[in-house]
């Protein structure tokens, strides 16, 4: 898991609850560790029968608090009252599990343990991620404390369906990881430089059907454009991501739009762009299509095969007809595939396309660009700038664009 901007040194303290998703939770304080927050845990002592304090404070290379009386605390926190100096220290309190009975005391306001105590005690943003069985999930007075505690504030995780430990289906699972930490990002970025913002990202190679079994596209993975919609959602934008990739898990909070071909591409855009700050299109969009779709299946035969192409519209050229209309998308910025002349075809799109930005891409190096995690780019802008950016992740160059949006939309 790499470093993630957001959750850098950002405290965030892990109310651990007896449940058998536990397991879960030592994963979640792993790779909150690893993204560069200071995890601290406390746990009850119902979560301390199922997992050892010790297998957290590996995972966290920091003290688990589980004991109120204790009144040591060597972990930085502000105060040796360790409650307080939780509460305190705290960019964000998130329970993960939180079981019945922990729910029931934070909407009672009962504090008998440290994580009941740190709860009442604290003012950042609190984050609920119940599990336990569907029937009890579902009972009455769960539903409503869990209404209750939401009423003041705090955020619930809605809990998965799915099987349980009992050998039971319904709903009432730990979502996995990468939801929890997504939902946590949101709440963390909420009052980021593109609060109430709408930016469109476009991801991945378009797919233009040839018969009912094939069709024609590229090698984009997608990968770029997904981290442009993560880094927008960092910053507390509403992100509509609409994508052609395939296969890759959509960022949490982000509006998904799947689309297949480059004229399915250029209608999402057209309707989500209309009154957006921003448009980055990252889309590998297939310049030809073929001519006609085969109703059936074409089938093999010994002669050679010629498929007529046709050209797909420039979805770019249709955004600049209507921003020069409507003035929306504020902000546009496209990227350039190149294999040769680098500059001087990107300068040439960048004019011809009527960009701010544009993220161009030397496609002959084989450790950057397509389907790899890493790129390396060249950012020109319409007032003649250029800025080249070493080799780096796909997740820094989306904040790099992310951060030049928010200097543009300025
Ligand atoms: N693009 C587009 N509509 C198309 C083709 C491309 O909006 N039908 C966008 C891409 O999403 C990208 C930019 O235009 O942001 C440049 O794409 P690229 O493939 O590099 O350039 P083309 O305009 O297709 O020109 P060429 O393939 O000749 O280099």
């Amino acid at each position: 898991m790499e470093s993630i901007a957001l959750l850098r040194d950002k405290r965030i303290v892990l109310g651990v609850c007896g449940s058998i998703a536990v397991y879960k939770a030592v994963d979640l304080a792993s790779k909150l560790t690893q993204a560069g927050a200071l995890v601290d845990v406390v746990m009850t002592a119902a979560a301390q029968r199922f997992v050892s304090p010790l297998t957290f404070q590996a995972v966290s290379g920091h003290p688990v608090y589980t004991d109120l009386w204790d009144a040591e605390s060597d972990g930085g926190l502000p105060t040796h009252i360790a409650h307080v100096g939780l509460a305190e220290s705290a960019d964000a309190l998130m329970i993960a599990p939180a079981t019945a009975h922990t729910i029931a005391k934070l909407a009672h306001g009962l504090a008998d343990d440290l994580l009941s105590l740190t709860a009442l005690a604290g003012s950042c943003p609190m984050i609920i991620a119940p599990a336990m069985d569907g029937e009890m999930y579902q009972s009455s007075p769960v539903q409503a404390n869990l209404a209750t505690i939401a009423a003041r504030g705090a955020h619930v995780i809605e809990p998965e369906t799915g099987r349980f430990a009992s050998g039971l289906q319904g709903i009432g699972r730990l979502p996995e990881t990468s939801t929890l930490i997504g939902r946590l990002r949101r709440i963390l970025g909420a009052e980021g430089e593109l609060a109430g913002q709408k930016l469109v990202v476009t991801a991945g190679g378009t797919r233009e059907a040839i018969d009912p079994v094939r069709y024609i596209t590229n090698r984009s993975s997608g990968k770029q454009g997904y981290a442009i919609a993560q880094a927008a959602l960092d910053a507390g934008a509403d992100a509509v991501l609409i994508s052609s990739a395939r296969g890759l898990p959509s960022p949490v909070g982000a509006t998904a739009v799947a689309v297949d071909s480059s004229e399915a591409m250029l209608s999402a855009v057209l309707e989500h762009t209309h009154e957006a700050a921003a448009l980055i299109m990252a889309a590998a969009v297939a310049d030809y299509r073929p001519l006609d779709i085969a109703q059936q299946k074409i089938k093999k035969a010994d002669d050679d095969l010629t498929l007529a192409l046709t050209p797909t519209t420039d979805i770019l050229m249709a955004v600049k007809k209507q921003r020069e209309s409507s003035g929306y998308p504020m902000i546009v910025v496209g990227f350039a595939a190149e294999s040769e002349r680098l500059v001087e075809n990107a300068s040439d799109k960048l004019q011809r396309k009527g960009l701010d930005l544009l993220i161009a891409n030397d496609i002959t190096a084989k450790d950057a660009g397509f389907e790899v995690d890493s790129n390396r780019v060249l950012v020109l802008d319409m007032d003649g700038g250029m800025q080249a950016i070493e080799k780096t992740s796909k997740a820094n160059i989306g904040a790099y664009i992310i951060e030049r949006v928010v200097g543009l939309l300025d």
